[in-house]
């Protein structure tokens, strides 16, 4: 049966309607002002917005899967209930092989892990962490199968490649107008600087941060669009974090660079004095890039006001405190990098976003939703609320009111950096194609996303 969510505000990047919207199967089929009932299920949502649903473009679910303390504390059952628990209906998860394997066998193992087991839809970003003949051949084969991204690593010894081979990859990719994310970090200055600290016994979470300061950040951010530019591919910076950064990126787009740049929330609203909590607890916000200063975040906020920064996705990768965080107690080079964040992304962007008045809803719409479903090949499916869109509609409720905490979240992780933050502003109601899967924060209908296959769009 037909749903028909009446007396709601659909809200776009561009405008917001008060109109009704009709649901019939996984489609939207109907938009209009006093929509009749002609056999629909009435739901009334006044008082609510009806957003298009959040993608996040930038999760792990699964890092080091099967590898014992290293793997992540959520996986895709988990981490995907949590995302649409709130009202992240698509996730575009990184799709990371191990060395030696082959990308189509990475498919075949991402696959596994999220058939039957993803309570909202999803697709990957496909990671190249070695370069040769073999994995040049599967690109094409890859974007075939319906995967239109890839991501490169500048940093971490086990997953970086060189500067050739990633001008290499883009040559490969560009010909087929894929998109390739790239971790910017200068990792031969990142591990100089490890050593250094750990010779003078400089061992805390605190020096975390003062190895990747944001030059080791910038540097590579300018090297990677002047590779780009050789290769005469868009370039795609994921979890930028720094004035620097953003500064590099200007001077690209004034030379005509296409450049895309994501944040993340935890550049928006934390900062590095985290590293100095007591007990150890600074472990909590090691991930890569680091918080950042105070004048980063300002600088980070403009980008999202000015456009600079066009989406914010998570770069959710979930360590548990106790038993993960803690293998580094001795050595902070040996915490595993990562925070969980799936969960809280729409509500942090509301609160600290548009209700302190810095963007209006429908910049949050494009940064959480269509601008990131244009840019990776989901738009028109996903990122807009319109007649033939796949019916992934939250229900939002701006006048409730929360506080983040590891006690109630939905995450499978034993913290969050979050932790006491007041919010405002929750999803009421979730549909995935059609189907109400959560209710007032929890899931109703587990398991019901789906594979989302992509096709590559020239427009981008
Ligand atoms: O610390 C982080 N961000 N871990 C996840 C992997 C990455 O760099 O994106
Ligand atoms: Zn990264
Ligand atoms: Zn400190
Ligand atoms: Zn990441």
């Amino acid at each position: 049966m037909s749903i028909l969510l009446k007396g709601g505000i659909v809200v776009s990047a561009k405008k917001r309607r008060q109109v009704d919207v009709r649901i019939d199967g996984e489609k939207i089929v109907e938009i209009g002002t006093n929509l009749k009932e002609n056999g629909s299920n009435v739901e009334d949502v006044s008082g609510c917005f009806l957003l298009p649903g959040f993608i996040d473009a930038h999760t792990h679910l699964e890092l080091n899967n099967g590898k014992g303390s290293m793997s992540t504390a959520d996986n895709f059952n988990t981490g995907s209930k949590a995302a649409v628990a709130k009202g992240t209906t698509t996730v575009i998860d990184m799709a990371t092989p191990s060395k030696g394997s082959s990308l189509k066998d990475c498919l075949v193992s991402w696959n596994q892990l999220a058939q039957g087991n993803s309570s909202c839809d999803y697709t990957y970003h496909m990671s190249i962490i070695e370069w040769n003949s073999t994995i040049k051949k599967e690109i094409k084969e890859i974007i075939n199968a319906g995967i239109t991204s890839f991501k490169m690593y500048m940093a971490y010894d086990n997953l970086r490649t060189t500067d050739g081979e990633i001008f290499e990859a883009m040559s490969e990719i560009g010909q087929f107008h894929g998109m390739l994310g790239i971790h910017c970090e200068n990792g031969d200055m990142v591990n100089e600087m490890i050593a250094k600290f750990v010779e003078k016994g400089n061992l805390a979470p605190h020096y975390h941060p003062l190895t990747r300061p944001d030059s080791v950040e910038a540097e590579a951010v300018e090297r990677y669009l002047m590779i780009a530019d050789l290769a005469k591919l868009p370039v795609n910076i994921v979890h930028l974090s720094t004035k620097r950064s953003l500064e590099a990126v200007e001077r690209a787009r004034i030379r005509n660079q296409k450049v895309y740049v994501e944040t993340c929330p935890q550049y928006l609203v934390l900062d590095d004095h985290l590293y100095d909590e007591p007990n150890f607890e600074g472990a909590k916000y090691v991930c890569s890039p680091p918080l950042r200063s105070f004048n980063d975040q300002q600088a980070l906020w403009n980008g999202v006001i000015n456009g600079q920064i066009n989406t914010i996705s998570t770069d959710h990768c979930s360590f548990n405190f106790e038993g993960q965080k803690t293998i580094g107690k001795n050595d902070f080079s040996k915490i595993p990098n990562g925070m969980p964040g799936v969960e809280t992304r729409p509500e942090l962007i509301y609160t600290y976003g548009v209700t302190t008045g810095k963007i209006s809803l429908e910049r949050m719409i494009g940064l959480l939703s269509e601008d990131i479903a244009r840019q990776f090949d989901l738009f028109p499916q996903k990122g807009i609320i319109q007649v033939g869109s796949d019916a992934d509609i939250v229900v939002w409720d701006p006048l409730t009111i929360g506080v983040i905490s590891a006690t109630t979240q939905l995450q499978n992780v034993d913290y969050t950096p979050y932790e006491g933050m007041q919010t405002k502003g929750s999803a009421r109601a979730v549909y995935l194609r059609g189907q109400k899967v959560a209710e007032n924060g929890k899931v109703i209908a587990e398991n019901q996303g789906a594979f989302i296959f992509r096709k590559i769009s020239t427009s981008h």
